[in-house]
């Protein structure tokens, strides 16, 4: 693997996506990713963002991969990892030091950091991020960056995420049976945030929402910081299963009737049109009023919004959200969501797709069911200039997996 090489993997529940993408600019602030190659298979063995089923999985895996890395003309033995579920739980951990000599120093902020994350952990969980969000020297508040500041106190608000350790340990099998390595587990949400948000509606306020086929993510962030990241247990497929029942169709046909005819909002169709469905019988059809599959959509779609509402209200975030809503994730394609999503939600709204910080091969990532997959090598991308080292030099799992979200810290 030429070590200016970054792939990310996203085994989502539908659709297994992987993304290889070399980095350029390394030693500037922002690198840029030049897309090379993007794979996808059908995801098998996963059920609610969690493993199930390993060998199925490894084989989503490995044509995912081995679709990338023929198109991209490399191959690539590490990867980034999306973790998602509801499974994954959050906290916030301040650390205080007395700081050293007169200045602010790296060992200082080291040791900071170290007492911040000195948290007990039960057996069954699993570090995942420890993302510094502020800092404090002699109680004045709202620091970035503390570094050669002076002061004698130094306190560390740091932001801790968990996951089972269970699910975090099929995901990496199911990796290593199909011949790779996870180069660290990334949570889903934050990937996909950084993706589609823009530093500016980070520091003004955002709410971010992932409609996926499972779950929804969502995440709010304010002055550049997370404050709240959670995982919904409904996404497109609830739409579907819906449409299944609501229509006596099978799945697939359901799937299929939503994609190409499904509407959010049931005012935004003609109330005559009609659409063509499978029939009871084998190569029967029959007419559905277009209307009635909007319905069922938006009923759904509604109760979706609803909750997500509920969720940002209950975490305090809804004040907080002066740039509005993005969506993204392959739910974000249905027809009329952004206006639902408006009204609904009472606020601005936005379709967010992988673009920024992209050349190559971009457009091909350009859908919101990319934003995930993208987001794990931008970040994979930022971690990689942080730390001057290229993706292959980093050899055991072990020292991959703390490596990686002890970084995070720089
Ligand atoms: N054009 C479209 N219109 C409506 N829905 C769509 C469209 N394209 C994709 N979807 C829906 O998006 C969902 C899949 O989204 P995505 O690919 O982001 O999910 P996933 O990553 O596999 O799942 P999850 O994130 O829940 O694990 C499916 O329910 C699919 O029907
Ligand atoms: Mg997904």
């Amino acid at each position: 693997m030429r070590s200016n090489l970054i792939a990310g993997l996203d085994i989502g529940t539908t659709k297994t996506s992987v993304l290889i993408a070399e980095v350029l600019g390394e030693g500037q602030r922002r690198p840029e990713l030049r897309v090379l190659g993007v794979g996808q298979a059908r995801t098998g063995g996963v059920r609610r963002d969690v493993v199930t089923h390993i060998e199925e999985t490894t084989e989503s895996v490995r044509t995912a991969v081995q679709e990338a890395e023929l198109m991209a003309g490399v191959s690539v033995d590490r990867v980034w990892t999306a973790i998602g579920g509801d499974h994954v739980r959050t906290l916030s951990s301040m650390g205080v030091v007395a700081v050293g000599g007169e200045e602010i120093s790296r060992g200082d902020l080291d040791r900071v950091h170290e007492v911040a994350r000195a948290v007990a952990l039960p057996p069954d969980r699993e570090f995942l991020h420890a993302i510094p969000q502020e800092y404090k020297v002699d109680h004045q508040a709202g620091i970035k960056d503390p570094l050669g500041m002076s002061g004698t106190r130094l306190e560390a608000d740091v932001y801790l995420v968990t996951g089972a350790a269970q699910a975090a340990g099929n995901l990496r099998k199911a990796v290593q049976r199909a011949g790779y390595r996870v180069q660290a587990l990334v949570l889903s949400p934050l990937a996909t945030a950084h993706a589609v948000l823009t530093e500016d509606e980070k520091e003004v306020g955002v709410a971010l929402m992932g409609i996926g086929a499972s779950t929804t993510e969502v995440c709010a962030f304010h002055e550049g910081k997370i404050r709240h990241i959670a995982v919904l247990p409904l996404g497109g497929d609830t739409i579907t299963n819906d449409l299944v029942r609501g229509l006596s169709i099978p799945f697939a046909e359901a799937q299929r009737a939503k994609e190409r005819h499904g509407v959010a909002f049931a005012q935004l169709v003609d109330p005559q049109e009609t659409v063509e469905l499978p029939g009871p019988g084998p190569g029967q059809t029959r007419q559905v009023a277009r209307e009635l599959i909007a319905h069922i959509v938006e009923q759904r779609l509604d109760e979706i919004y609803g909750l997500v509402h509920r969720e940002l209200e209950d975490a305090g975030c809804m004040e907080t959200l002066g740039a509005g809503l993005v969506l993204t994730g392959g739910g974000a394609a249905l027809q009329g969501s952004l206006e639902m999503a408006q009204q609904c939600m009472g606020m601005p709204a936005r379709i967010g797709v992988p673009g920024e910080g992209l050349s190559g091969l971009a457009d091909s990532v350009a859908r919101p069911r990319f934003s995930t997959v993208t987001g794990l090598c931008l970040y994979g991308a930022d971690r990689f200039h942080e730390t001057g080292q290229g993706v292959s030099t980093l050899s055991s799992g072990l020292m991959t997996r703390i490596g990686a979200w002890v970084r995070e810290f720089f």
